[in-house]
């Protein structure tokens, strides 16, 4: 990483910098934006400089984001992909596993190693696997309009009564995750990315030992509950293997050469988690745009054929991965800025999707934009591999709904997670009225 100069006209002012990498600041969606807003109007690749973290590029256009996303050779995801403090922990990990990361997966590698280790699972993805899928994907989704039904005229949490669990069920069961285990997946998968959430994260108390290890202690005690449960499925897969991922990951080669301890584990987490926390978050706010604006429901019943657009709206406007990064492997220019190899650079998909110059009244909910260019997927190599499963989930959930829902309120406060990596809703109090 290469030492920054501050340069006023280049840096970002110091308030700005602190809320970056603020998670609480992240739970404050106005805030959020304004600052995007702010920084796509008068910095908009703007350096940032924090005590905490090695200084970084802040990404905000539509356009950077994606001309960065596409270029993987030279903007590779290996060196460190997400941002992570304090120094202490990174050097331990660095110690510990050779590599700045506790897990070895797909975001952390680039070029043939990522082809070869994205290959081994892609096909489970892929629209026409998915399809498969559709008709026990459906049942599920029936099953979760009949449970709203059931709570009709009452306050119900869509998030944690309904969002987290529908996902959750459909990436468990390709995965071959048994339904008893769920809820400790769903556990540690809040206590991942809610690290920096006071309600979600795990509550270690380091009496001061930890090393100045810091919020790291937390992530790695969760890391080795996951490491524990799919050391165990490995296990049992290897010697009963099914049609399920795990049976993949339990006696996958790559090259003819069995997958490493931290890349088999690292696969199990980003599918047990980035499989379900993004969707759940999505399918929270594609409800709550139909609580905020009533004449959508009446417009999406007139025309289902609607819903998929109602749904990359829904997922736009959620934007539930704010940030990848990527660091530089050559010194480069972009909008006239010198980026010298090793910089590295936050793509903030959240500011990218809100983008005035790609996006007509970027704010607005906004049903008829087709095409929705919206990169809350990514871009590039790295683009989400299970976005068809996503996109599925939430359209069958939605179709599922919509012809039977005939009311829907918001009577409490949508709370967000303080997540400076993925976040969404962690509670939205709605009444609804289901035939
Ligand atoms: C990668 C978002 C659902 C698995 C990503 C990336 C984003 C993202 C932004 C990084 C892309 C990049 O670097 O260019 C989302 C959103 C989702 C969602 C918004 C839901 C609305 C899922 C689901 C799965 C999944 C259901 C289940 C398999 C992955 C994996 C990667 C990934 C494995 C790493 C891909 C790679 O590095 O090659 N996702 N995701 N995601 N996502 Fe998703």
């Amino acid at each position: 990483m290469t030492t920054a100069v501050a340069t006023p006209d280049v840096d970002l002012p110091a308030h700005i910098a602190s809320f970056l990498v603020d998670a609480q600041g992240y739970a404050d969606v106005e805030r959020l934006h304004d600052t995007y807003t702010w920084m796509r109007a008068h910095n908009p690749l703007g350096r940032v400089t924090h005590p905490d973290y090695a200084p970084f590029w802040a990404v905000t256009k539509h356009a950077d984001v994606t001309a960065i996303s596409r270029n993987n050779t030279l903007f590779s995801n290996g060196a460190s992909s997400v941002i992570c403090r304090p120094q202490a922990f990174i050097d331990h990990l660095i110690a510990k596993n050779g590599i700045p990361h506790s897990v070895k997966a797909l975001v952390h590698v680039d070029g043939e190693e990522h082809k070869a280790l994205r290959g081994l699972t892609q096909s489970w993805f892929m629209p026409n696997s998915i399809l498969k899928l559709n008709e026990r994907i459906s049942a599920l989704a029936r099953q979760n309009v009949d449970a709203l039904a059931r709570h009709n005229g009452q306050t119900v949490d869509f998030v944690t009564d309904l969002a987290l669990h529908y996902p959750l069920h459909v990436i468990m069961d390709i995965l071959g995750v048994p339904p008893e285990d769920e809820p400790r997946m769903l556990a540690l998968t809040q206590e991942f990315f809610g690290n920096q959430d006071p309600d979600l994260k795990r509550g270690l108390d380091s009496g001061g030992s930890d090393n100045g290890l810091g919020l790291g202690q937390n992530m790695l005690a969760v890391v080795a509950d996951f490491r524990a449960y799919f050391d165990r499925l490995t296990d049992e897969r290897r010697r009963n293997p099914r049609n399920d991922v795990a049976s993949l990951l339990a006696s996958g080669t790559i090259n003819g050469e069995p997958l490493g301890d931290l890349q088999r584990l690292g696969y199990y987490i980003i599918i047990a988690t980035a499989g379900h926390d993004t969707t759940s978050s999505s399918a929270s706010c594609a409800m709550w745009a139909l609580a905020q604006h009533p004449e959508l429901l009446p417009r999406l019943q007139a025309d289902p054929a609607l819903i998929p657009q109602f749904i990359d709206e829904a997922i736009r406007i959620a934007t539930p991965v704010r940030h990848f990064m990527r660091t530089a492997m050559a010194d480069t220019d972009i909008r006239g800025r010198t980026i010298r190899q090793g910089d590295w650079l936050m793509l903030c998909y959240g500011s990218a999707n809100r983008d005035e110059e790609v996006f007509e009244q970027p704010f607005a909910f906004n049903i008829d934009r087709k095409p929705n260019r919206h990169l809350a997927f990514g871009f590039g190599a790295h683009v989400c591999l299970g976005q068809h499963l996503a996109k599925l989930e939430l359209r069958l959930l939605f179709e599922a709904l919509i012809p039977r829902l005939q009311r829907v309120e918001q009577v409490g406060e949508m709370r967000m997670m303080s997540s400076l990596f993925v976040g969404g809703p962690k509670t939205l109090p709605l009444r609804c009225v289901v035939q």
